[in-house]
Formats: C-alpha cells, structure tokens, sequence
C-alpha cells in the first residue's frame, strides 16, 4: 500500500512487514527517511537530521547551512556535481559540457498496479490488486531534464521494485553518464557485505566481508552479467545469520554490465547503487527521448538471509518467470552434450532415446554441434541449418524417431555468436562485434555477433525460425560462450560508441522476446557457459538457466548453495551426470535440488546404475512440487561448514518436508546431528525411511543423529518427513 501525506509531504511504502519511508524536504530535495521493518508511524523527520556530520560540506545557499546539505543528507537518488560527494546514481552531462546534476520534486502519481518496462524485463503483476506503484516525478530546473523515480510496493510480499526512467525535457541535447537503477542510504554501517563471486565452473560462490569506510562493491564489465560477479548483493547487519536478524537484498534484473556499490561515509552512513555499470556506458538523449533503466529488486526482512531467499524465491517464481512452464511441470531431459560432445550422428541419438524412454526420461536435448559443418568448436556459428552428415534424413526424420519412442525433443543454440569460418561471416564480415582499426580478441574461437542490429537480428531470427517452425521442438537450450571485448557496432557512430553495451543487451531482450512470443511452446533455457548468466533479466524469458558446466556434485553444493541465496530451486538446471568422482546416489540427491535431468550416455549404464536412477526419477516425480513451490531452508553451509552440508524444502503449510544432507569429506571428530527448521514445532512427523516419528520441536531442537548413517566421502542422505 502507498500513502501520501501532504502536509507532512512524507510517502509510505508498505508491504505486509516493511515500511520504506520518502520525505519531500526543503527545496523540494527527495530524501529517504526509512527502509526496514514495518512502522505505523509518519512522524520521521528527525531521520534526516544529518548535519551534526558535515564535515568542509557546501550546502545550498537558499537553506540555513546549519540545517542542511545534500553530502550527508539521506537522499533518495544522488546527483552528481551538487554538493553530495559520495557515490552518484546519476550524472547527466549538459551542452555546456558539464555533469552537473540536481533534481528536485515536482510531482508524483500513485496507481494500482504495475507497468511494464518494455522493452526491459521486469517484475509483473498477475492482478493490479498485487501491487501498488508510485512514480515521482523530479526535474533539474537547469537542463529541464526530467527524471522519474518509479516504484512498486507488493501487497503479499516484502519486496519494493526501483526504477528510472530519464527524459530530456530540455531543448538542447544532454548525455547520460551514470544511471543507476536505484539508490539507498541507510543510517548506519553496522553490516556484512555478502556477494556471489566465482569463475566458469565455479559460479556463485559466496563472499562475506565487513563493511568499512569507502566504496567496495562488486560489477560487470563483460557484457554480461557473467560468471565472476552476480548482480545480486545483500547486506546482513552484525549479529543477524540465516535465520535471524536484519537483511536487505538487492538484485538487478539485468544480464549485461552491472555495477553495485556500496559507501560508507565517515558519519557511519551506507548509501548502496545497483545499475548499468558507468565503465564504457553513456547514452544520448536528444530533446524529448527517454532512457529507461533496468528495475531492482529490493528486500528487507528480519528474518536472516534464509528469510530473503525465500521471499526472492516466492517473488521470482509468482511475478518473474513467465509463460507455458511458469507452473507446468517441466519435462525431466537428457542432454547429449557430457555424453557425447560434438561426436553424434541419427544413430547414436535414436539408442540414447530408447533407453531414456525406457528409464522413465521425458525428453532427448541435442547439444552443440547439428549444425553448419561442426565437428568441434571451430566453426559454423551463425549457420544454423543442419548438418546433414551427422543427422543422415535431416533433423525431422530424427525427431520423428525420437517422437515415436515417446520422447519430446530439444536442441541447443547460440544465437548471438558467429564464427569467423562460417557462411554467415563470409557474407556478412562486418556483423561482428568490433571496432574499427582493431584487432579483435577471440574467445572459444568465436566473435561475438552484434545484436544491436536489427538487420542481424533479423537474420538470426529468419534462421532459427525455419527449424524452429518445420520441425517439432519442445525445448531450445539458449547458450552464449564467450564475453565481449573490443565492443563496438559497425552502425553505431563514434558519438554513440558508448551505448553499445547496452543496446546489445536490448538485442538480446528482443531476440528474446521474439522468439518466446513465436513459439509459447518451447521450454527456454538459457545457458552461457554453465551459468555465465545466470540472472533476473534471463529469468524472464526463460524459466530455467543452466547453472554451472561442474556437474560433480560436491563441487556444486557451494553452486547451488549461493544461487540460492536469490534464484529458486525451479530455475536452477542441475544434471546428474556421469563424472567419476562421487557416486550417483548423492549425484541424484543433489541435482534434486533443482530442475533435474541427466547429462551421460544411457547405453553405457550398469544394471546397478539403471537401478539408481529408476529410483532417481522416481523421486523425482514424488518430490516435484515440494522442490518447485515449497520454502528452503539452508541449514548447513558448504561455504562456512568443510565437512558437510545440507538444506531442505518445507510445503507451504508445513506437512511435509525433504531434508538432504551431504558429507563432502568425512569428519573424523566430530558426531553429526542434522536440525531442520521450519516445521511446526507442535506437530509431529514420520520419517518415510525409517519409519520413526519425532516432533517438530524435536527435529528442529535436537536434531537427528546421522553420525552413524552417513560419514564416507561423497556420502548424501535425503529424508522425507510427513506430518501425521
Ligand atoms: C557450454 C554449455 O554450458 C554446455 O552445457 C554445452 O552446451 C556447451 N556450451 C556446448 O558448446
């Protein structure tokens, strides 16, 4: 619900248990009174009281120096260049050739509801009744730049949407420099900084670290949003954990280059920035054209980061993911591409359907290499017709075999990479990513192809669509296996060679958005390299991504532990493959947590494998909807615990819940008691596989002792609780 009381010029946002808090100041400056926990009260001016902290401040000389200045008021959306010397949201450079930037209240809306950002994916509302948006309107009176500050409250949820969106209101051109989606200054700096940082086959590790005076912070300058950094950052006051204690999330649903900062200054104040990263980005605007941002995703709760997580996963599963698989049960697949890589022909293909379908799989998933002339990464992206040396009939005859056996299909795709030994290149040598006068680096042996373009596009498009449209496909992998350097258009002029970036991202959106509205069909999943974009922004086109190319299963417990500090179980891709390292029982027990399917070959398998994996899918069935829509609980930390780890899912209403415990290297000392959160403590549970029934309370108090149950290396336990 949003409120406006215009004597007190104070705006509430509140959700069923926070307040974020906007008070129209003096000369009319936009400032932030509030975010937390829910409060009844309007009564907070005091909070932006600040100026006891000036320290050599200049102030603005139409309001007594010793009551305000806008270096350590709480501002809603700093500006650059007017006074307030920490981190800048914005900075728009004018025709004098200065940046200048001031904006000041002039007016504001308040609507049922959500919009949409198109042509930015953004958070929607299944019902106006959802969520409520305030959009206040601001002005700087020098360049009559406008800029509007748009937010959403949701009425069921502890979640506040940002935005900006920038209009050159002016006669002269003027030059944005720094965007930022949103801005947040919090009083104090008593917090961890926890982000996901990481590498390909390594993504979304967890890092916690103090915050200290100064900027830290984390970003993207790869052109997405890239495995080394996730724009996802939370800050946990001291004191808080996973259960308790305050957590402000903060994630950016962009898949390109992302910056998040956060300051604290020498008053022991945190300003917090999430949005396109400035490094390499400016953006034209001739009089009267806008410029939108991406939206943040902001959430508060006192309830730890487990807490958080689960209202990211509510939020992301309700009003994020989009389209026919949004609650659809998805089809459990087997991907060709561990099991084969580029070695695959009709033959091969038809003898992995068989024995998936006799297995109880649903769906075979071509990988790389159907195409063009490919045999190995070397060639033909960008010539997506079908290699019919391998595929002997062409594709439809494949898929018709794959069909009869009973098995959907699906095939994988790199729509914005070209290769240089490709048709498309030699016809179109100048639809690379590029500038002039330069040599251009090579990744995996590819160019990335400029989707800025439409004319690019729309060949792309053209393309796929006819294999798309003459073959029945139920699912398309949507990969992109390299970061853009050397970033530049051929179209683009050198004015405008900043806005590369991100007019290549708003390629991919449409690309995006064409397909998925061609072909409703067709289960996306998005994928760069394992999970190189893993973010909010893919989300919406594609209800899972791929998460990490490291399929060995204890390797990815960290993985999937620090995906799900912000994504759900339902949208991360998790294969059970046939790496040697760890057995396939806990290989099943943790891709479990996720979409699951399988990545080997199923003509290789020994009966005792075959056996396992039965087992396997069927669980997989059972547990469905409990892993899909029911809570996490993370209840032992693979990033804080070397020995092992484990989490669980809970329904909704709390009468069943499947814990999973993994031993990652045995732990000679120590006993270990495995405690579960979230169950009603009064009520009283039997454990499926042991036949035993304990208590909530016990459960969750004492615990239950696995000492004995599992302790070997690569050892894994899942448990099924229900409520008698
Ligand atoms: C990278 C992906 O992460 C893999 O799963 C596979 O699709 C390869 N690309 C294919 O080149």
């Amino acid at each position: 619900m949003i409120t406006y009381n215009s004597s007190e010029r104070i705006f509430k946002l509140d959700t069923p248990d926070t307040s974020y808090i906007i008070g129209i100041g003096a000369e009319d400056y936009i400032l932030n009174l509030y975010y937390g926990a829910y409060l009844p009260d309007i009564n907070l001016w005091a909070n932006a009281e600040r100026i006891k902290s000036a320290s050599f401040s200049p102030a603005n000389p139409h309001i007594p120096h010793e009551k305000f200045s806008t270096d350590v008021a709480p501002m809603e959306y700093s500006c650059n260049g007017s006074g307030d010397f920490r981190i800048s949201a914005i900075a728009v450079r004018n025709s004098d050739g200065n940046s200048v930037t001031d904006i000041r209240y002039k007016g504001h809306k308040i609507s049922k509801g959500k919009p949409s950002i198109a042509p930015l994916p953004s958070v929607y509302v299944n019902d106006e009744s959802e969520a409520d948006t305030l959009e206040i309107y601001a002005e700087d009176k020098v360049t009559g730049v406008e800029v509007t500050l748009i937010y959403t409250v949701f009425n069921n949820i502890d979640a506040v949407t940002k935005s900006v969106r920038v209009t050159n209101g002016g006669k002269a051109p003027v030059d944005i420099e720094r965007i930022f989606s949103t801005c947040l200054d919090l009083p104090t700096m008593d917090f961890d900084l926890i982000t996901l940082y990481g590498r390909h086959m390594k993504e979304r590790c967890r890092e916690q670290r103090r915050l200290a005076h100064g900027i830290q912070g984390v970003a993207s300058k790869r052109g997405s949003s890239s495995h080394n950094q996730n724009p996802f950052a939370a800050l946990l006051r001291h004191g808080a954990t996973e259960d308790n204690g305050d957590a402000y999330g903060i994630n950016l649903i962009y898949s390109g280059n992302f910056e998040f900062s956060a300051e604290c200054d020498y008053s022991g104040t945190t300003r917090m920035i999430m949005g396109i990263n400035p490094t390499d980005f400016s953006w034209h605007l001739e009089p009267d054209e806008s410029f939108q941002s991406p939206e943040a995703v902001h959430v508060y709760t006192n309830e730890g980061l487990g807490g958080m997580s689960r209202i990211y996963h509510r939020l992301y599963i309700n009003n994020l993911v989009r389209g026919k698989y949004k609650y659809e049960k998805r089809p459990l697949l087997i991907n060709s591409w561990e099991a084969c890589f580029f070695d695959f022909d009709t033959d091969k293909l038809v003898a992995f359907a068989k024995n998936a379908k006799e297995l109880g799989m649903d769906m075979l998933v071509m990988d790389d290499g159907w195409f063009g002339k490919r045999n190995d990464d070397t060639n033909s992206l960008g010539d997506w017709f079908v290699n019919e040396n391998k595929l002997k009939g062409g594709l439809s005859k494949l898929i018709e075999q794959v069909n009869d056996i009973g098995l959907k299909f699906g095939i994988w795709y790199e729509p914005e990479m070209i290769s240089p030994d490709s048709e498309l290149f030699r016809a179109h040598p100048d639809w690379y990513v590029h500038v002039p006068n330069r040599e251009s680096s090579i990744g995996r042996n590819q160019y990335v192809l400029d989707v800025s373009r439409e004319d690019v596009r729309d060949n792309i498009f053209n393309q796929m669509y006819s294999v798309l449209s003459e073959n029945k496909i139920d699912y398309l992998k949507w990969d992109f296996n390299r970061n853009i350097s050397e970033a530049g258009s051929a179209l683009l002029p050198a004015e405008r060679s900043k806005e590369f970036f991100h007019r290549f991202v708003l390629g991919t959106y449409d690309l995006m958005d064409r397909f998925t509205k061609a072909f409703p069909d067709i289960l996306f999943e998005n994928c760069s390299g394992g999970g190189g974009r893993f973010d909010p922004g893919m989300l919406y086109y594609s209800p899972q991504i791929w998460t990490s190319d490291h399929t060995d299963p204890i390797e990815r417990l960290t993985i999937q532990f620090g995906t799900s500090l912000c994504y759900p179980a339902s949208t991360m891709g998790a294969h059970v493959s046939a790496a040697k390292r760890t057995g396939f029982e806990t290989k099943g027990n943790v891709a479990l947590w996720g979409t699951f399917g399988y990545e080997l070959d199923p003509t290789k398998l020994t009966e005792d494998d075959r056996q396992i994996i039965l087992g396997q899918i069927n669980d997989y069935h059972k547990y469905y909807d409990l892993i899909h829509y029911g809570d996490l609980y993370r209840l032992i930390d693979p990033h804080t615990d070397h020995f092992k780890c484990a989490w669980s899912f809970v329904s909704p209403d709390k009468k069943e819940a499947l814990a999973t415990a993994v031993i990652m290297r045995e732990n000679f000392c120590h006993l270990f008691f495995l405690k579960l959160k979230g169950l009603d403590k009064d009520r009283m549970y039997r454990c499926e596989e042991t036949g035993e029934v304990y208590s909530g309370a016990l459960l969750m108090n004492s615990g239950i002792n696995l000492s004995r149950v599992i302790w070997r290396d690569g050892e894994s336990k899942m448990l099924h609780f229900i409520a008698e």
